[in-house]
C-alpha cells in the first residue's frame, strides 16, 4: 500500500543520520569526556524516530511547540531546566485526559512501550543547554483566597478561570497536579517560559502572591480518573452507522471540514456513514461521539482494511482539532476514498457544547 512505505523510509533515514551525525552531542558538542556513546546514541536515534511519527504533529519537529493549539514547547530551556523525568514520562505515559494530550501508554490503549517512552525522554532532555535547577521538594505555603485575585487578573485570560486552559495548557489537569511538584509550579511563574507567551512573573508580582497562586493551583487537585484496558480493534465488527439508511447530505467548508451541527443532523436523521476516532485509543475510550470506532491516525493501514470499498462516508475526528483527522483524511484521500471529510470544531468542542458522548467502555 503507498503509505505504508514512505513513513518506514523516513524513518531509516532518520535513524541513519542520527547514528552518523551523533544525536548524543547535540547542543552539547562532543568532546574528549563526552564522546558518543553507542547505547545512548541508540536510544536517541529510536527517540528521534518516535518523536517524529508521534509528537511532531502537535509539538512541532524540534519541540517548539504549537503546532497543535496549547501544545508547549517541549524544547523550551526555562521548561527543560525545572521539570523531573519523572515527570516527563508520566505526562507522555498518561497523558492528560480531557486535553489533546492522549496517554500514550500502550497499557492504556496508546502506541508505546516502555523503552519508546525512555528514548523518548532521552530526547527531549538533550534538547536541554544548562543544568537543571535544585528543585525541593518542600510544599509551599500560600493562601489560595488571595491567589484567587491574583489569578483572575493575570492568568485566567490564557489559562481559564478554573485552569482549564484556553490558549495555554491547563493547570488544572489531575495528571498534571499529581505529577508537577509546587516549586515546579513556582518556578514557571516565577521565571516565565522565554520565547513563549508565559511571562516571568517574579518582578511584576511578590514572591508571597505567587506561593499564594501556587496554592490557589495546587486547591484544584482532583483524583486521577480510572483507566481501563483497551480491547484490539478487531473487536469492532460494525463499521458503518445507519447501515441501511441513505447518504449524508454535508455542505463542506474548503471541500473538507463539516461543521458539527451538520453532522449530528445526519446521525439523528440515521444517515449511513462512518466515524473515526482518530485519536490514540487511550482518548477514545475515556469519551467519545458514539457510533465511532478507534482509528489512530499513525496507523491508517488497519483501519483500512476495515472500511467498505464503497462510497459510504466517512467521517474523522480528533482533539486538536484538526491534526490527527487531516492526517488520516489525506491517507484515505490518496487511497481513493472519495466522501471523506474532517469534524471542523473537533471533538473537545462537540462534547463541551452539548453533543452527545459516550463515556467509558
Ligand atoms: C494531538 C496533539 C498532541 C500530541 C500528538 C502530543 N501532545 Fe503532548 N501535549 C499536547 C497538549 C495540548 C498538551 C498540554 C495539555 C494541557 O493542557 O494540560 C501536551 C502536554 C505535554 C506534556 C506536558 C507538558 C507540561 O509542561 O505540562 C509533555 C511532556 C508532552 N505533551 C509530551 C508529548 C510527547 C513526547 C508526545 C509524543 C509521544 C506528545 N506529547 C504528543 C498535545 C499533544
Ligand atoms: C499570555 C498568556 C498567559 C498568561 C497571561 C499566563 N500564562 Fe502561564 N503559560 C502560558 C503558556 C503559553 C504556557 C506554556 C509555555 C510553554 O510552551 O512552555 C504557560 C505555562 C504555565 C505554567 C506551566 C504549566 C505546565 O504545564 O508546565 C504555569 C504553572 C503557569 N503558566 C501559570 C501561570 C500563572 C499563575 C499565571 C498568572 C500569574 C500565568 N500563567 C499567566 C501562557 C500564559
Amino acid at each position: 500500500m503507498k503509505t505504508g512505505i514512505w513513513p518506514d523510509l523516513t524513518l531509516l533515514v532518520i535513524l541513519v543520520t542520527a547514528l552518523i551525525t551523533g544525536v548524543a552531542g547535540a547542543g552539547k558538542g562532543i568532546s574528549e569526556d563526552n564522546l558518543p556513546n553507542t547505547e545512548s546514541d541508540v536510544l536517541l536515534a529510536r527517540g528521534q524516530q518516535v518523536y517524529t511519527r508521534y509528537c511532531a504533529l502537535c509539538h512541532g519537529d524540534n519541540g517548539e511547540g504549537y503546532a497543535a493549539d496549547n501544545a508547549n514547547a517541549l524544547g523550551n530551556q526555562d521548561f527543560l531546566v525545572s521539570v523531573s523525568d519523572e515527570f516527563l514520562w508520566r505526562s507522555i505515559a498518561n497523558g492528560r485526559p480531557g486535553t489533546a494530550m492522549a496517554a500514550h501508554d500502550k497499557r492504556y490503549g496508546g502506541p508505546l512501550d516502555e523503552t519508546d517512552i525512555d528514548s523518548l525522554v532521552s530526547l527531549i532532555r538533550s534538547w536541554q543547554l544548562d543544568e537543571s535547577l535544585d528543585m525541593t521538594a518542600e510544599p509551599i505555603l500560600g493562601d489560595p483566597v488571595s491567589g484567587r485575585i491574583a489569578y483572575d487578573q493575570s492568568c485566567a485570560v490564557c489559562h481559564g478561570y478554573q485552569g482549564q486552559g484556553v490558549t495555554a495548557t491547563s493547570l488544572n489537569n489531575p495528571e498534571f497536579l499529581s505529577s508537577a511538584s509546587d516549586e515546579q509550579i513556582r518556578l514557571a511563574i516565577s521565571n516565565g517560559r522565554r520565547g513563549t507567551p508565559m511571562s516571568a512573573y517574579r518582578d511584576q508580582i511578590s514572591e508571597d502572591t505567587i506561593d499564594d497562586l501556587v496554592a490557589l493551583i495546587r486547591s484544584w487537585k482532583r483524583e486521577v480518573p480510572e483507566r481501563f484496558e483497551v480491547p484490539e480493534f478487531a473487536e469492532f465488527p460494525e463499521v458503518v452507522l445507519n447501515p441501511d439508511g441513505p447518504p449524508p447530505q454535508f455542505s463542506l467548508r474548503e471541500g473538507r471540514y463539516v461543521s458539527a451541527e451538520q453532522l449530528d443532523t445526519a446521525i439523528r436523521n440515521g444517515a449511513r456513514l462512518i466515524l473515526l476516532d482518530t485519536r490514540p485509543p487511550s482518548d477514545w475510550y475515556l469519551a467519545h461521539i458514539p457510533g465511532a470506532i478507534p482509528a489512530p491516525a499513525y496507523d491508517p493501514e488497519s483501519t483500512m482494511m476495515l472500511l467498505p470499498e464503497d462510497d459510504t462516508w466517512i467521517i474523522s475526528y480528533c482533539a486538536c482539532p484538526h491534526k490527527y483527522s487531516d492526517q488520516m483524511t489525506d491517507a484515505l484521500r490518496s487511497n481513493g476514498y472519495k466522501n471523506t471529510a474532517v469534524l471542523d470544531e473537533g471533538v473537545r468542542w462537540w462534547q463541551h457544547n452539548g453533543y452527545p458522548i459516550k463515556y467509558g467502555p
